[in-house]
């Protein structure tokens, strides 16, 4: 049972985080969506066809130049509201625990998650797209197209049978 929205559930292995960051990050600006609780968040982008709104701050909107010409974008993301120290996590539609890097959740070292998004429309600094799952304000990491050519691997497996628990 969870302690908290994002606490620690029985079986759960945390890490001890280094005291000082290797990188730094700009947050290109922000994530408009309708979920203000995760709860009501879908847990990926096919879940949900609700048009969010991408704001992109106006330092960084020069780099907006020729992406209406992408059907899809690959957008990065900082989930902000996530805890940081999970290595083994328990998520509810799992049989039992999992390593983190076995997973989507948003709990991880590093928050960062990524959605492959349809490309609505431009107005100015902002991009309306389809196929987000994140709560409303979260931060932009990077923005970047989908190519069909090279992105996608259409036989790819997770818990393809045999492997290791
Ligand atoms: C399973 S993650 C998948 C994220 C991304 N599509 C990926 O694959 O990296 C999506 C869930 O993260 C949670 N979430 C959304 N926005 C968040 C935020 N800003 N901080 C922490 N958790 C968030 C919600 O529970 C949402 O259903």
């Amino acid at each position: 049972m969870s302690t908290d929205e994002f606490g620690t559930r029985p079986g759960e292995e945390t890490a001890i985080l280094p005291t000082t960051f290797d990188a730094g990050l700009y947050f290109i600006g922000r994530l408009r969506t309708p979920w203000t609780a995760r709860s009501d968040c879908p847990k990926n982008g096919l879940q949900s066809d609700a048009l969010c709104t991408v704001e992109v701050d106006p330092a960084f909107a020069p780099g907006l130049r020729n992406v209406t010409g992408c059907t899809h974008l690959i957008l990065l993301y900082w989930m902000d509201r996530a805890t940081r120290g999970l290595l083994v996590q328990r998520p509810r539609h799992a049989d039992g625990p999992r390593g983190t890097f076995s997973l989507r959740s948003p709990a991880r070292p590093n928050p960062i998650a990524l959605a492959v998004v349809a490309l609505i429309g431009r107005e100015d600094n902002s991009l309306r797209v389809r196929g987000l799952d994140c709560l409303d304000g979260t931060p932009l990491l990077d923005i970047k197209p989908y190519y069909a050519s090279t992105d996608a691997r259409p036989g790819a497996q997770v818990d393809r049978a045999g492997a290791e628990p």
